[in-house]
């Protein structure tokens, strides 16, 4: 049975909301995992930071939050409610986070905020759903929505999955450290270049959106800065010789693998090695690894590494093709 809607008032976010939308985020997804018993995720509110300040960068208008009312000269300033932010590449939508404090959840609230982050216009080509609640949400041939879901959670699944968004491929927490010798070396006629080791006159630019386009279906420029920002340093995979880009790969000194992206995926094995050799971790890599790149995964289980947690689940309106080739960098920015 829904409770009364809860009243709230929905307005954009902005950077002063970042730590009200952090302390959303803490309070309603622990209760997820303390009902089934399980560890509280570490927090990492720094990363969240960083992550809520790039999605405003360049997708202000797809992040929403809502508060309580409130009238000039109350005592208490309105309360942050509820928060949702989704980013969009070319006609590539995807909503990053999506989170309701547990006081305010089940009535109305969670619909409310996503409704607010879906695109205004077409995605290309689009063939918008008939959803009879006056909603815009769109599917294409050509565009795509999508989002990561926690496995443990219906009620998102569900509500997304309403408007065309289903779950559809699991994403895989690996971690550990590859046994010495387990991953094979780079072909020999394959070169491994880190991004700040290219000749300054190299088109990395082009070649990353090039991959990206062939794997995931947009460019993002954007990300790409963001993640070199965060400490993940880029690494371009070419063929010797002639130069072609076969794909790229990023490493952090954590020891987070990821995101990958390569046009040829018999390469998974070496380049996960290539990648892990690079950097020195005090603790164990981490990979997010989607159920259709089974050659990462493979490699990975067969290295040593072993399954964390439970799934997420990759959601979208139509096969997300490209994933078998890819190694997500998180769940809200894949
Ligand atoms: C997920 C969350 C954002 C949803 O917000 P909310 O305000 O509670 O949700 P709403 O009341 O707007 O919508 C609930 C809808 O979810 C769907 N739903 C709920 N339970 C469901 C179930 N068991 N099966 C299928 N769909 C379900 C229904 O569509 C329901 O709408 P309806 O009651 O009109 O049929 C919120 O509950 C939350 O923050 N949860 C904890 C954190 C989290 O898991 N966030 C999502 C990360 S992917």
């Amino acid at each position: 049975m829904r409770e009364d809607p809860v009243q709230a008032i929905l307005r954009p976010i902005g950077p002063a909301d970042i730590p009200a939308c952090i302390d959303v985020f803490y309070e309603s997804v622990d209760p997820l995992y303390r009902r089934l018993d399980q560890p509280i995720p570490p927090r990492d509110p720094t990363s969240l930071a960083h992550l809520l300040g790039h999605l405003l960068d360049h997708d202000a208008e797809r992040a929403w939050l809502a508060e309580t009312p409130s009238a000039t000269g109350d005592p208490q300033p309105p309360r942050v409610l509820g928060f949702g932010t989704a980013w969009q590449r070319e006609s590539t939508w995807y909503l990053a986070l999506l989170f309701v404090r547990p006081e305010a959840q089940a009535s109305g609230l969670g619909r409310r905020l996503l409704l607010r982050t879906f695109p205004r216009g077409p995605l290309a080509a689009p063939r918008p759903y008939d959803l009879g609640d006056g909603a815009t949400a769109r599917s294409s041939d050509g565009g795509l929505m999508g989002t990561c879901v926690d496995s443990i959670q219906p009620i998102s699944t569900g509500l997304y999955a309403r408007y065309g968004l289903v779950p559809r491929v699991p994403l895989f927490t690996a971690i550990g450290r590859p046994a010495e010798g387990t991953l094979p070396a780079l072909p020999r006629d394959v070169v491994a270049t880190g991004f700040e080791a290219l000749p300054a006159t190299y088109p990395l630019a082009a070649a990353l959106a090039a991959i990206d386009r062939a794997t995931l279906g947009c460019t993002r420029p954007q990300d790409h800065r963001f993640w070199a920002h965060e400490g993940r340093r880029g690494v371009l995979f070419r063929r010797a010789g002639a130069g072609e880009a076969l794909g790229y790969g990023y490493a952090q000194a954590s020891g987070r693998l990821g995101p990958v992206a390569l046009l040829d995926e018999t390469l998974y094995p070496a380049v996960l090695g290539a990648l892990a050799a690079r950097e020195s971790p005090a603790g164990p890599y981490l990979a997010l690894v989607p159920g259709v790149n089974h050659r990462a995964m493979v490699a990975l289980l067969r290295a040593g590494f072993r399954f964390e947690g439970f799934p997420g689940i990759v959601a979208s309106t139509r096969p997300w093709d490209g994933l078998e080739r890819y190694l997500p960098a998180s769940f809200a920015l894949p």
